[in-house]
């Protein structure tokens, strides 16, 4: 009996101590976690921030000059959108994309594909990027800030109800009709 108690007691002990590393592993994976998270919505955060965007276009195209001249920079009712507002997605799955394809933008600004000498030859090809992405999302980005679904079409003028009512009746997309709404609209031969 006495014999077999001792390694019992034993094994009683390493087990319990083991136990106490669950609740130990448990704690550091929360706390690992939590900082994850917090540092995975902090770059979340100021990736879409306009001071990150400026980082890398002011100086190298003329975006961020023509977008603070431009409606969606300054006007009457100050409500501004961002960069990010009309160029990353929202929904999470949408905005990873995004993110993790922007990545490549930073290989690209490495190698200069982009300069103030080229920019104008440069933008209708990125232009281009931008518009099939718009189509393919219906514009959804705009649309996060203009609900057609809540226009006061009387209070629109003639012209621009007349042609709202086609992309209602045509199922068209912002873009569509409006392009250049934050920078120059690039020149089309
Ligand atoms: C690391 C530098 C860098 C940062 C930061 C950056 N960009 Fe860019 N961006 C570039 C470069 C370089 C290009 C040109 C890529 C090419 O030549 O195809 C570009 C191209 C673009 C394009 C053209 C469309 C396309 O798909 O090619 C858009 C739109 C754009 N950037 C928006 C943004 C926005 C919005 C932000 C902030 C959320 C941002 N960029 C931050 C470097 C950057
Ligand atoms: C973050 C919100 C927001 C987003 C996103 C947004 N807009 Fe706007 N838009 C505004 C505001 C605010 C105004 C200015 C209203 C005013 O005149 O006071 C405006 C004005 C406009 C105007 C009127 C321009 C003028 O000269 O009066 C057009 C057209 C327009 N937006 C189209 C678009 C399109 C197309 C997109 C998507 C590519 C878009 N907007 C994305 C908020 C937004
Ligand atoms: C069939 C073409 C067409 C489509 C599609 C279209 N618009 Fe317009 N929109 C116009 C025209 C034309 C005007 C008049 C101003 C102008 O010439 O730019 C206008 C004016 C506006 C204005 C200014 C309203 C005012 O009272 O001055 C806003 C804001 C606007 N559009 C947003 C949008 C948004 C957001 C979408 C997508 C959901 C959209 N439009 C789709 C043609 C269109
Ligand atoms: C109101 C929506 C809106 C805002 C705000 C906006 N963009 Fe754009 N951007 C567009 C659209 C739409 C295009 C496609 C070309 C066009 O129609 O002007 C575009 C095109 C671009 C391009 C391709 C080159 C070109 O001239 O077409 C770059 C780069 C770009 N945006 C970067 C930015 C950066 C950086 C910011 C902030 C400083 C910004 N955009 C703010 C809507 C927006």
């Amino acid at each position: 009996m006495n014999q077999h108690r001792k390694p019992s007691r034993l094994w009683k002990q390493t087990r319990s101590r083991w136990l106490l590393g669950i609740p130990i592993g448990g704690f550091i994976a929360l706390v690992l976690g939590a900082l994850g998270v917090v540092t995975f919505h902090g770059v979340m955060d100021f990736t879409n921030t306009n001071e990150f965007c400026y980082g890398c276009h002011i100086g190298r195209d003329t975006i961020v000059e023509e977008y603070q001249a431009s409606v969606h920079f300054n006007n009457r009712s100050g409500v501004i959108a961002t960069c990010a507002d009309c160029h990353v997605p929202k929904p999470f799955v949408d905005k990873m994309i995004v993110k993790v394809k922007a990545t490549a933008d930073i290989y690209y600004q490495l190698m200069e594909t982009v300069t103030l000498e080229n920019f104008e030859q440069e933008r209708l090809r990125l232009a281009e990027h931008v518009w099939r992405d718009m189509a393919a999302s219906n514009s959804r980005e705009c649309r996060s800030c203009h609900t057609p679904e809540r226009w006061d079409s009387d209070a629109q003028p003639i012209r621009v109800r007349t042609n709202h009512q086609k992309m209602l009746s045509q199922n068209m997309n912002c873009i569509d009709c409006h392009q250049g709404v934050a920078h120059k609209r690039p020149v089309i031969e």
